[in-house]
């Protein structure tokens, strides 16, 4: 006899749900090993992912760095339980041994791969001694990680070709930004499907592993109430504000060369902003969700440099390494327009940068007033009266709020601004949540693109950037702990920033 719940569960296809099976045997390569990311975020999610029981039941990760920065084994180890200890969610505990016997390093250059090339011979003859079975019986999924500068993406993807480490199933995972304009981003695009195929490739956007990012198609698509009025009829602007209070002082060489358009706004805000922008897609598989992404960067127009306000704070040119004439912005504000039947007028207002007065990852959806004015309203900084918004605050945990008016307690009828609030942390089991890179790492094991970007969409991105990067407006100074130069607010006039 079948219990209540299978009766009444809804039958959903197979297709339709984001997978959680187990990935397969794996052999995680992870290039910049010794670097920062590596520590903050890679090496402590790979333990989370392995406490959590999410990893196969047979793994081993090969960390890796050219030979002047090789560690012994024991050494990378070590290293990785300092890194998990000191930036992972989930402190090493009793099963770090289990976690840390399957660690190894394995040093590579262009010219000399061999040391990487043994360690990853050693692990797939371990994977294939602890599953006993011959050399044939099982497969080993190779996964490489690119995390390192990008001007080593191309270098590190021909020599996983040449040294035959590449082999036709293993997949890569590649870093930001990918390329610094068009011709660079096609360019790469190339190497890599020499090497790769597309289907093998997972460009990584960690904003898009993010739980609350994945949040925007659940509350657009899966409740009847938001969907009919998410359009121009009803939204007459939207926000996607991500500043931060961290300046650049440890990556000003890395900072200096990319700038905050290609370090946040290429990379992630036109990421999230194809989140909130696209149409239903037929399902949650990888091809209809890219799909209806790319129709996004298709329709937005490109860049007006008449919109865009560059912004350099003050003291940055004395950092060390940054030239006294740099012209890079530390942040950057802007307009910018999706030109299709949903979105027609509605202006996108993208701003990030280092910094300024907040650190906040926060969608902005500001609606057109109601159309008869009957009340009176305590508020005086709502010039066009009432003012509704929708705030999707993305940062880990993450929150949704509605703004809108309420009658004020009292003998008039006098309304006051109120607010609807959901809260991740108080509303789920907080400890269920992924950190970004978890979430995508493990979705590039099970070979699910669905959350990585394609190579077309990041062309187009490129493309539409095309003016503004041939003639970029000069950048203005603005103060530290500021919300940038006076101009930023020009720019969003007749409206506010939902940040002050
Ligand atoms: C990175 C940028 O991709 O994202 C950094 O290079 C930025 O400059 C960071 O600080 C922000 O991401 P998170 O997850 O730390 O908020």
């Amino acid at each position: 006899m079948s219990t209540r719940s299978e009766q009444s569960a809804p039958t959903v296809p197979k297709h339709v749900v984001r997978g959680h099976a187990k990935p397969g045997p794996q052999v995680i390569v992870l290039f910049g090993a010794t670097g920062d990311l590596a520590k903050r975020k890679l090496l402590p999610g790979i333990y989370h992912l392995f406490v959590a029981g999410l990893l196969p039941d047979e793994f081993r990760v090969i960390g890796c760095a050219p030979p002047e920065f090789a560690l012994s084994d024991d050494d990378f180890r070590s290293s990785a339980h300092s890194a998990c200890q000191q930036f992972g969610n989930c402190k090493p505990d009793e099963s770090w041994d289990s976690f840390a016997s399957r660690l190894s390093f394995g040093a590579a250059s262009p010219e000399d791969p061999s040391a990487l090339v043994a360690a990853v011979s050693e692990a797939e003859k371990a994977i294939h001694a602890a599953t006993g079975r011959r050399k044939n019986g099982v497969h080993i999924g190779r996964l490489f990680h690119l995390a390192v500068p990008p001007a080593a993406f191309v270098s590190v993807v021909q020599m996983l070709g040449s040294s035959g480490l590449a082999t036709d199933d293993s997949k890569v995972i590649i870093e930001k930004p990918f390329g610094t304009d068009l011709a660079s981003s096609k360019e790469l695009n190339e190497t890599v499907h020499s090497v790769f195929a597309e289907s093998r490739v997972f460009r990584i956007d960690h904003f898009l592993g993010k739980e609350s990012i994945d949040n925007i198609l659940a509350f657009r698509f899966a409740n009847g109430l938001f969907e009919p009025i998410w359009n121009r009829q009803h939204i007459k602007y939207v926000q996607i504000d991500v500043p931060e209070t961290l300046t650049v002082e440890a990556r000003a060489g890395f900072y200096n060369a990319t700038g905050a358009y290609r370090d946040m706004v290429v990379t992630h805000l036109f990421q999230v902003l194809a989140f909130v922008a696209m149409e239903a897609p037929t399902s949650l598989a990888a091809k209809p969700l890219r799909d209806e992404k790319g129709k996004v960067f298709d329709a937005l127009k490109p860049i007006d440099t008449r919109h865009v306000v560059r912004g350099q704070y003050e003291g940055y040119r004395d950092i060390k390494g940054v030239p006294a004439d740099s012209d890079t912005e530390t942040m950057i504000a802007l307009r910018c327009e999706v030109e299709n039947w949903r979105w027609h007028g509605v202006p996108f207002y993208l701003r990030s940068g280092k910094a300024l007065k907040a650190s906040r990852q926060v969608i902005t959806l500001g609606f057109h007033a109601a159309p008869v004015r009957m009340f009176h309203t305590h508020r005086h900084d709502a010039p066009e009266g009432m003012v509704n918004e929708i705030i999707i605050d993305f940062a880990d945990p993450g929150a949704i709020s509605i703004e809108f008016m309420a009658k004020m307690p009292g003998p008039e009828m006098t309304l006051g601004a109120s607010t609807l609030s959901f809260q991740y942390k108080d509303s789920f089991a907080a400890a269920n949540a992924l950190e970004g890179y978890e979430r995508l790492i493990l979705l590039a094991m099970l070979g699910d693109q669905s959350l990585f970007t394609t190579a077309d969409g990041i062309d187009r991105v490129w493309e539409i950037s095309e003016p503004l990067l041939k003639s970029p407006p000069p950048v203005q100074p603005y103060a530290v702990g500021t919300w940038g130069p006076a101009a930023v607010d020009k720019l969003i006039s007749p409206y506010r920033w939902a940040l002050k």
